[in-house]
């Protein structure tokens, strides 16, 4: 028998206010034309004035508590995937905890910027696997729209605010790969590529700063680095691509997610895409889109999922999970 980190219970959050990309044309030079060829994008939400990234994860993180038919006090531990948190401190997860009326337990965040949500994921499994926790809360939540440069076309018309949350629970299982719950993981970085996609500001510098990104340059590296850690995440596992139902990838660019399924062997009739209405959400694009996906109904017990991201670090990573 092996403790497996089962998932059971999905939800998410997006803030009210949608933004076309014909909106950008106003006041940059680009079209919906350009945005939608080349990243896939035809709209995305931002956060209302005032509204937090810990307001959109307890949201989120509240309907994935309903959707298990669980409280709060069900909870020992809460994981916030996000480079975007309320304040430098405390963390956003302890902000969510509150909101949550939880008063036990504990709460932390994970900052792998995109690649978050996969490393949030695979801290959650190792925590449940080693018997530290019950039930982990995984969000990923995020306020990109605050750290952009509305006047940098190559960033600006990229990403969207949002929150994804999964809760995880312990099951003694059959330790095969045909058990449900998560079955592998691998992260990875190379801090050589830290140039290549990072925020000029900070703490230390006395301002929040700008996203900033060489963003063919982190194309080039996506698509064989998220091919690469998908095949050997399924690896570890015993698995192939041939066995997959589903891949769910960190949604920045459908050309990334055409290219990363091409070169596994696998159709675009077996990933779940969601870039089209939430644009690149960083560390919530991945529990945005196994939320939605369950919801349109393309996502079933039972199915085998690979999520996979790549982000500023370089950070990248898959996880392989049985629904
Ligand atoms: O989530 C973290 C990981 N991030 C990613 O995975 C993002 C990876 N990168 C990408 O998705 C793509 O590289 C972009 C969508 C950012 C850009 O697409 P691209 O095909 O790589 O274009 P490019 O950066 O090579 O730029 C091509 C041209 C340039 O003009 P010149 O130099 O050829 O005259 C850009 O200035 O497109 C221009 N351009 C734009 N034109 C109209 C850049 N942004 C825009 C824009 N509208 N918004």
């Amino acid at each position: 028998m092996t403790r497996r980190a089962v998932v059971v219970g999905t939800g998410h959050y997006l803030p009210e206010r949608v933004v076309k990309n014909a909106e950008f044309e106003a006041t940059l030079d680009t079209t919906d034309e350009w945005i939608r060829s080349r990243s896939g994008i035809e709209r995305r939400h931002f956060a209302a004035e005032g509204e937090t990234t810990s307001d959109m994860a307890a949201k989120a993180a509240t309907r994935a508590l309903a959707d298990a038919g669980l409280t709060a006090d069900d909870v020992d531990a809460i994981i916030v995937a996000t480079s975007t948190a309320d304040l430098t401190f405390p963390s956003a997860a302890t902000m969510v905890q509150s909101k949550l009326g939880m008063t036990k337990g504990f709460a932390f965040d994970v900052q792998a910027v995109c690649a978050g949500f996969v490393y949030a994921l695979s801290n959650a499994n190792a925590l449940i696997a080693s018997g530290q926790a019950e039930r982990v809360l995984v969000i990923g939540a995020e306020t990109f729209s605050r750290i952009m440069d509305w006047t940098d076309r190559g960033t600006c018309v990229l990403f969207g605010d949002g929150a994804g949350a999964l809760l995880l629970e312990g099951q003694e299982l059959a330790g095969t790969n045909k058990d449900r719950g998560i079955l592998s993981t691998d992260l990875n970085s190379d801090g050589r590529y830290k140039d290549l996609l990072y925020v000029d500001g900070g703490v230390s510098t006395q301002s929040t700063g700008h996203l900033r990104m060489q963003g063919n340059q982190v194309f080039r590296h996506a698509v064989e680095k998220l091919a690469s850690t998908a095949n050997t995440a399924l690896d570890k596992a015993g698995l192939a691509a041939s066995d997959v139902d589903w891949i769910v990838p960190h949604q920045a660019n459908i050309r990334i997610i055409q290219g990363t399924a091409k070169k596994m062997g696998l159709s675009m009739d077996n990933v779940v895409v969601t870039v089209q209405d939430h644009g690149n959400t960083s560390a919530a694009s991945i529990p945005l889109a196994l939320s939605v996906g369950k919801e349109r109904g393309q996502i079933k017990e039972g199915n085998l999922i690979v999520t996979e991201a790549i982000g500023g670090g370089l950070a990248w990573g898959a996880v392989v999970v049985r629904w």
